[in-house]
């Protein structure tokens, strides 16, 4: 599994002034479903108030190893925080924090939890452009890297003192990304998914084109579940609204029309270990592409030709040539959905159909949650409402129960 559903995730938030980024990091680890505690050092609330801190994460943001009430004094024991923590993530870290830990400093709270931690530890290292380059730094950050933490890229771009390279801090919606897959179980590692993504669009004239309905955000939800389960994904999407933010495990591959998604498809079958397709494929395509905008007239006919089943090419290609590896198909339908979803997956050779419920409100294509029934070689096994996620999460949970 890649979700942070009930995990317990500390941030560690020092000194820099990328720091102004985590109350939206703090945002996406709860709407995750994870329980988040902040310890800062003195000078990230310069960058960050605690109290913006403690707001978004539901807990106290701490400081110091004793917390002073009216009348009473307590210690903020740092040894209990390391252990509450399923995973820590230090973000921004400074080249400060980054050189105490490797020194085995630890003259404040923050640097007292991550000594004391047994747990997975994620490092964002944020710092102008010479400091992070300086060979001290790089030491240090290799030192980390061979305890087994995991010290994630700092990219180039503008820095707040004006210069430009490297050391930026990641963005929060990767670090969310980096997170999944660094505590997922990688049972995806050495595998291959290729999927269809998203609708196709077949070209009227240089202007006009027919389309499917499609969000785009099914496929993006299996292809982040997959990646933060340590697969490659070879995603070949047509133009949809919502796409995966940039993950090293995804490869977008972007296409527009039935022909062109088919032609990526048979490039990267050979190496793929699962396929997967959810694109909402156009049935038609225009029969002949006018080479100028058409003239607007009253009423218009367009011939048009059938596109080919990609799913169905796949799933082939796949009998013959690649015995072992699993295709996934979708179905939506509006009536008798069940049978026409199996005889779909018997027509189309796949391994798995995955039934969407079409017409229920807040369900389906454009919307954020799905009710999805799974039909397999043992017949059909509904799911309840859930986030299109969840359901992610179910398809691969499924594809890992049959691959041999
Ligand atoms: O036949 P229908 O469009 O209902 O089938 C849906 C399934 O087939 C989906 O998995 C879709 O991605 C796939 N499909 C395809 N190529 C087409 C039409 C559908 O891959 N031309």
């Amino acid at each position: 599994m890649s979700t942070l559903k009930g995990k317990q995730i500390l941030v560690g938030i020092s000194g820099g002034i990328a720091a102004y980024k985590i109350p939206s990091f703090i945002r996406e680890l709860r709407r995750e479903g994870a329980e988040v505690r902040c310890v800062l050092t003195h000078a990230a609330k310069t960058f960050v108030s605690p109290l913006t801190l403690a707001t978004l994460s539901g807990q106290p943001a701490q400081m110091d190893f004793v917390n002073e009430a009216v009348g009473s004094i307590e210690w903020n024991n740092h040894v209990a925080h390391a252990e509450w923590a399923d995973a820590i993530v230090v973000a921004p870290a400074t080249s400060n924090s980054i050189a105490k830990i490797c020194h085995g400093l630890c003259d404040n709270l923050l640097t007292a939890v991550l000594l004391s931690a047994k747990c997975p530890i994620f490092w964002a290292p944020a710092m102008d452009l010479d400091m992070f380059i300086h060979p001290a730094n790089q030491k240090n950050l290799s030192i980390l890297t061979s305890w087994g933490h995991h010290v994630w890229p700092s990219p180039s771009g503008e820095l707040a003192s004006g210069l430009t390279g490297p050391g930026r801090m990641a963005e929060p919606v990767w670090m969310l990304q980096a997170l999944k897959m660094g505590l997922s179980d990688n049972a995806w590692e050495g595998k291959t998914l290729l999927m269809t993504s998203g609708p196709t669009v077949e070209a009227i004239d240089p202007v006009r084109f027919i389309s499917n309905g499609s969000s785009g955000r099914m496929g993006t939800a299996i292809a982040l579940a997959a990646a933060n389960r340590g697969a490659r994904v070879e995603l070949v999407s047509g133009p949809a609204a919502v796409m995966p933010p940039l993950h090293p495990g995804i490869h977008v591959h972007a296409v527009l029309s039935a022909e062109d998604m088919l032609v990526k498809c048979n490039q990267l079958q050979a190496g793929a270990d699962v396929v997967v397709c959810a694109a909402a494929v156009s049935d038609y395509r225009p029969a002949k592409l006018a080479n100028e905008k058409m003239p607007k007239v009253s009423s218009l006919r367009v011939d048009m030709l059938a596109n080919p089943d990609i799913l169905q090419h796949m799933g082939t290609v796949r009998k013959d040539k690649h015995p072992h590896q699993i295709v996934v198909g979708f179905a939506l339908e509006t009536h008798d959905a069940e049978a026409k979803a199996k005889a779909k997956r018997l027509r189309k050779q796949a391994d798995l159909m995955v039934l969407n419920h079409a017409g229920i409100s807040g369900e389906g294509m454009h919307a954020k949650s799905n009710r999805i029934t799974l039909l397999d070689d043992h017949g059909q096994h509904p799911r309840p409402q859930e986030s299109k996620a969840d359901a992610a999460e179910a398809i691969l949970d499924w594809v890992e129960n049959h691959w041999t």
